[in-house]
């Protein structure tokens, strides 16, 4: 059932700011968001409706412009504000008072508030029939993360808790899914017999763009790694669903998260790589030395460059390393899922070239596929050159937050993540973050707007 109230704590935060009043413009125009959903605004701020509805307006012109004013406008009108404590049962039910139907409660928190927050709306009798949204960081570890768990459980069932990962509403990283399973021609190479490795790359030109405050205490590892990019990763690995509904679909990609092995402290050593920005230019703009921004404490020796090769230890992908990484302050944008596959075993005609290797890349933002193959060159048939097969993939309509909105107001849950796989991820990241908190892989600098740490990237052959 659709919700018929849509309750944000921390209305006047930053999330809300900047993606969810978008998003919830983005819904507006396209016809999407339920005529009769009421949005009520909670945050600590003395101010009234009319108050709120300035400063959405505001936010909007800011970071949705792109929006025609009369959306926005209309948005606007319809939203009303409650001040108080997000962990006050007094006003959560304030703010819950008269909903026409079912509540998504949307916590747009700091991540400590998070456990009061869902305190207050079981005090409040908001349990039963709420549907709960919950941002990242999803826990600062395996222990945090089950302890996060059991709380929202004792109030709320797995189905109504919208862990969100901005990722899963990306629409090429959905297409994953489409091409493999659509189609008969790449799902019967996906597999160890046919691939050598898999690239998860999530490199950003942007630096720290004045959020020490959270990624001075995050870093690359769990800011990207340990949420989107081993959703990608589940995306990319998973079997067959039996249907794209909540269950299959997230079993599928519960099933292998729990056969990634953890990487035991020789494996870190060998098969992770973090690194911190210098001072460099990024394209023409000079960026400052991570370490001398305004807000970071160097001697926390936070990453902002982490590559990470795992393998899913199952019979399809047995022995086949994938490489996940990020990094800000790079010279390039690259946003891909490359699919390497192996060699021919032997070319037919003896030839002395290399034509190069097959690889499937899908690219996210610009969306755009393309496949690496050998061809015969112009003149002599018997001298392959490479060519590549190109294809622009169609714009993303809506943006990732809106289409997962969507999800959440109708509550089906299958693109958010469910409490098992946060775990699963933490229990694979955490062995990495202590080793590195240890030192045990030096943390290497390199110069704002190159090319990441390291001339190579990490073997991919190590197994342990
Ligand atoms: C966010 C991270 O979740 O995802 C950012 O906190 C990162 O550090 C961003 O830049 C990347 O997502 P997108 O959609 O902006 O490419």
């Amino acid at each position: 059932m659709t919700a018929a109230r849509l309750v944000i704590l921390g209305a006047s935060g930053d999330l809300t700011g900047r993606y969810l009043l978008r998003a919830l413009a983005e819904l507006t125009g396209a016809g999407l968001l339920p005529r009769d959903l009421d949005v009520v605004g909670v945050a600590r701020d003395d101010w009234d409706d009319a108050s709120f509805r300035r400063h959405a307006a505001e936010r909007l012109a800011r970071h949705g412009a792109e929006v025609p004013g009369a959306v926005r406008h209309h948005l606007v009108s319809r939203l009303r504000y409650v001040c108080g404590d997000a962990g006050d049962a007094g006003t959560l039910r304030t703010a819950a008072a008269g909903a026409g139907g079912p509540v998504l409660v949307y916590l747009a928190l700091p991540p400590f508030v998070f456990a009061p927050a869902i305190a207050g709306l079981a005090a409040a009798g908001l349990g039963h029939g709420t549907r709960i949204v919950v941002e990242k960081p999803f826990g600062t570890d395996l222990a945090s993360a089950r302890d996060l768990n059991a709380l929202l459980h004792r109030h709320f069932p797995e189905e109504a808790v919208f862990r969100m990962d901005h990722f899963l509403g990306k629409q090429t990283v959905q297409n994953v899914l489409g091409l493999r399973f659509a189609n008969r021609l790449f799902e019967p190479l996906w597999c160890a017999e046919h691939v050598e490795s898999v690239d998860v790359v999530w490199d950003e030109t942007v630096a720290l763009e004045g959020r020490a405050g959270y990624y001075d205490r995050t870093g690359a590892l769990r800011d990207m790694i340990q949420n989107h990019l081993l959703q990608l990763l589940t995306f990319v690995a998973m079997e067959r669903p039996a249907g794209l509904g909540e269950r299959p679909l997230r079993d599928a990609k519960a099933r292998v998260l729990r056969a990634v092995g953890a990487l035991d402290e020789a494996a870190v050593r060998a098969r992770t790589v973090r690194g911190r920005y210098s001072a460099g230019e990024v394209r023409g703009r000079p960026v400052p030395d991570y370490a001398a921004e305004a807000g970071v404490d160097p001697a926390r020796g936070t990453e902002t460059f982490a590559e990470v090769v795992l393998f899913v230890d199952d019979d399809r992908w047995r022995g086949v390393p994938f490489r996940l990484r990020t990094g800000k302050a790079l010279g390039r944008d690259r946003r891909e899922v490359r699919i390497g596959f192996r060699p021919v075993e032997r070319l037919p005609f003896g030839q002395p070239d290399d034509p190069g290797p097959n690889a499937l890349t899908l690219s996210m933002d610009p969306d755009r596929l393309w496949v690496d193959i050998a061809l015969n060159g112009a003149g002599d048939p018997f001298c392959l050159d490479p060519a590549r097969i190109e294809l622009e993939l169609a714009p993303q309509e809506l943006s990732a937050y809106a289409r997962l909105l969507v999800d959440a107001l109708e509550g089906d849950p299958a693109l958010a993540t469910r409490g098992d796989e946060a775990e699963e991820s933490w229990r694979i990241v955490e062995p990495i973050v202590d080793a590195w908190e240890h030192d045990v892989v030096p943390l290497r600098a390199y110069p704002a707007g190159s090319g990441g740490p390291l001339a190579e990237p990490v073997a991919t052959t190590t197994r342990t």
